[in-house]
């Protein structure tokens, strides 16, 4: 979580590309070569597990337990239905800034003072959890944890014991990796000084209380198990992997497991349609990207056993600033960044669970007078699941549908075994009813599918109200609720199959929505 003021200049910024590309009445077509056989430079291999999520602080309480008080099956459900897609482990982020501010008191009978179904984040002094926060832990079968401690205090008293019970209670087998602070480019002793020196001091405070942690948990010793970094969305070049190693973090390089980063696509949110449009857009993820890649090239040139991982990530942070999001256009976002992330190489992402926030997937109890309920953010991840599949072998690679300019046609080949098995194309190109009566789309012509392929199957991720729509959205015709406890239930029927000719398919791809075609 951060909470920086630069709205102004991304509002500029995104207005500034907003008069092209968005809401064209037209339909057009389009002709796309796809190899069969998987290019060059395709991704490394996708992790089962690249589907995550992550919780701050107090908020994990309430996804973890019903009002009831017990095991929060509408959660599980909503995370089983991601996972169980690809096989892969639920891979859970509990932490932020406000638990890194925070302390741990072994006497509190709460499990934390700040509960989020009455109050967001605290920041300045940060929660107290106690002992009872951590039964929160032990809700998620299958479920491993990526647990963070405080850092960003200078003595560690309290890190230590908050280490120590919560390791107890997710048990040393479920523990992914214990991350050491959250964001540490906002402390004092870090923003305080020049980057170098603040570096420096990072290094060596972690070398430090990770000595310290191994000494009071000794199950983590001798383990890759520890994640260093979480940097900041919007300090990816002040805290690099790099220097980081380079200066420090080198020295106990077989200890870490993955180096997290942090990504929000914008603060507060886009307030106006046109905002939207440019948010969201293909060209601005790519342009972005750009200030993480370095890292994983540097990893997989020095410690390819380290991943790369987006450990906190949402649409937007700083509360929305009462702009749109959570809506079609924002899970359509959510697909085109992990699927232009697993082109990069990316090995995960953990997406932000905030109980009263604008960014979440989902909401897991009553807040703010609001129902429990899956929001439409969610919809991206059963596509995204189902697009890495079951293998454990898929590659990704980019596909060139040559819309450089405008950044809302995007498409992407996922390959096992080197032959093409999946096609994910976007039109992010937002269309509301309001804008012209009948939903236009680009009519693709897809060429170059195997020769052996006559019949593929095409799914939908959309919904009738197009981009705005908070409502009503479906993929493959499914749909998660509260109601239904966070099962998937089949409401609809827009998936259907094509016939595919000498290698050629055609299909429309309508003005915000997704296609997953399966060969
Ligand atoms: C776009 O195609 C749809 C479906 O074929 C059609 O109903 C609609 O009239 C077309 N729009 C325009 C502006 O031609
Ligand atoms: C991703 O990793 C693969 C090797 O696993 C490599 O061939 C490819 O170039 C990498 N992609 C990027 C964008 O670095
Ligand atoms: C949310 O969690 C707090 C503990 O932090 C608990 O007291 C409260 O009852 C929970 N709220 C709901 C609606 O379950
Ligand atoms: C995946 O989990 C969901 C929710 O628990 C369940 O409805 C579905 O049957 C499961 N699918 C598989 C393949 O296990
Ligand atoms: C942290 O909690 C302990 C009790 O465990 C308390 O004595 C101490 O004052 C707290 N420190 C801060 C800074 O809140
Ligand atoms: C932070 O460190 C100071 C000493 O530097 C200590 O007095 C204070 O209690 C610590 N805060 C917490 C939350 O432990
Ligand atoms: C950064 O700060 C350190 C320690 O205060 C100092 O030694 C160093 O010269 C500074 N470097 C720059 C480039 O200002
Ligand atoms: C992405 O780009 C937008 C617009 O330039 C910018 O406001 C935002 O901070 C960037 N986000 C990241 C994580 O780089
Ligand atoms: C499209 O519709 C939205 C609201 O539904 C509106 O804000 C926007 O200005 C419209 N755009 C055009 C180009 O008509
Ligand atoms: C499909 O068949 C055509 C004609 O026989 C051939 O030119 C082409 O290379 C084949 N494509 C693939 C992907 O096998």
């Amino acid at each position: 979580m951060i909470s920086y003021s630069n709205s102004i200049v991304t509002a500029a910024v995104l207005l500034a590309v907003a008069s092209r590309g968005s809401c064209q009445c037209q339909n057009s077509t389009r002709t796309v070569a796809i190899s069969a056989t998987i290019p060059f430079g395709a991704s490394q291999k996708v992790d089962p597990s690249f589907p995550g999520f992550a919780f701050e602080q107090a908020s994990f309480y309430n996804y973890s337990f019903d009002a009831q008080g017990n095991p929060n099956v509408f959660s599980q459900n909503l995370v089983n239905a991601v996972l169980n897609r690809t096989g892969g482990t639920p891979l859970l982020r509990v932490g932020g800034t406000s638990g890194d501010s925070g302390n741990f008191s072994s006497s509190q009978q709460t499990p934390t003072n700040f509960p989020a179904d009455q109050f967001g984040p605290q920041f300045k002094g940060g929660v107290t959890l106690g002992p009872s926060y951590f039964d929160a832990f032990k809700n998620w079968p299958g479920a491993k944890f990526e647990f963070m401690v405080p850092f960003k205090n200078t003595s560690h008293s309290h890190t230590l014991k908050w280490a120590a019970t919560g390791v107890d209670a997710i048990g040393i087998d479920n523990l992914y990796t214990l991350e050491i602070g959250n964001e540490p480019t906002f402390y004092p002793w870090f923003s305080k000084t020049n980057n170098t020196a603040g570096i420096e001091t990072y290094a060596k405070r972690y070398l430090s209380l990770q000595d310290q942690l191994k000494q009071q948990i000794p199950a983590l010793d001798d383990k890759r198990i520890f994640q260093a970094l979480d940097t900041a969305a919007n300090a990816a070049t002040k805290l690099k992997a790099k220097p980081a190693f380079e200066m420090g973090l080198n020295a106990v390089a077989t200890s870490i497991r993955q180096v997290g980063f942090h990504y929000y696509q914008g603060h507060p949110g886009p307030r106006t349609f046109a905002e939207l449009q440019g948010w969201i857009r293909h060209s601005v993820t790519v342009e972005n990207m750009t200030n993480f890649t370095p890292n994983i090239r540097y990893l997989r040139n020095n410690h390819p056993a380290i991943g790369f991982a987006f450990t906190e990530t949402g649409y937007n942070v700083g509360g929305g600033g009462g702009g749109l999001g959570n809506n079609l256009a924002s899970a359509l976002w959510a697909v085109d960044f992990q699927l232009y992330g697993m082109t990069a190489n990316v090995s995960r992402v953990n997406w932000q669970q905030i109980l009263r926030g604008s960014l979440h997937m989902w909401r897991a109890v009553e807040a703010d007078g609001l129902p429990p309920a899956v929001t439409p953010n969610y919809y991206s991840q059963p596509f995204v699941a189902d697009f890495i599949g079951r293998s454990g072998q898929t590659q990704v690679a980019p596909i060139d549908v040559d819309d450089d300019a405008d950044g809302t046609l995007v498409a992407y080949g996922a390959y096992e075994s080197g032959k093409l098995v999946r096609v994910a194309v976007l039109n992010v190109d937002l269309w509301t009813p309001q804008n012209c009566t009948t939903r236009p789309h680009v009519g693709f012509t897809l060429e170059g599918l195997p020769n052996t392929t006559t019949q593929v199957q095409v799914h939908h991720l959309t919904a009738p109200d197009g981009a705005l729509a908070e409502d009503g959205l479906t993929y493959a015709g499914l749909q998660w609720t509260y109601e239904n406890n966070g099962v998937e239930k089949q409401v609809g029927k827009d998936s259907n199959v094509l016939n595919v000719n000498g290698g050629v398919v055609k299909f429309p791809v309508r003005s915000s929505s997704a296609v997953m075609i399966v060969l």
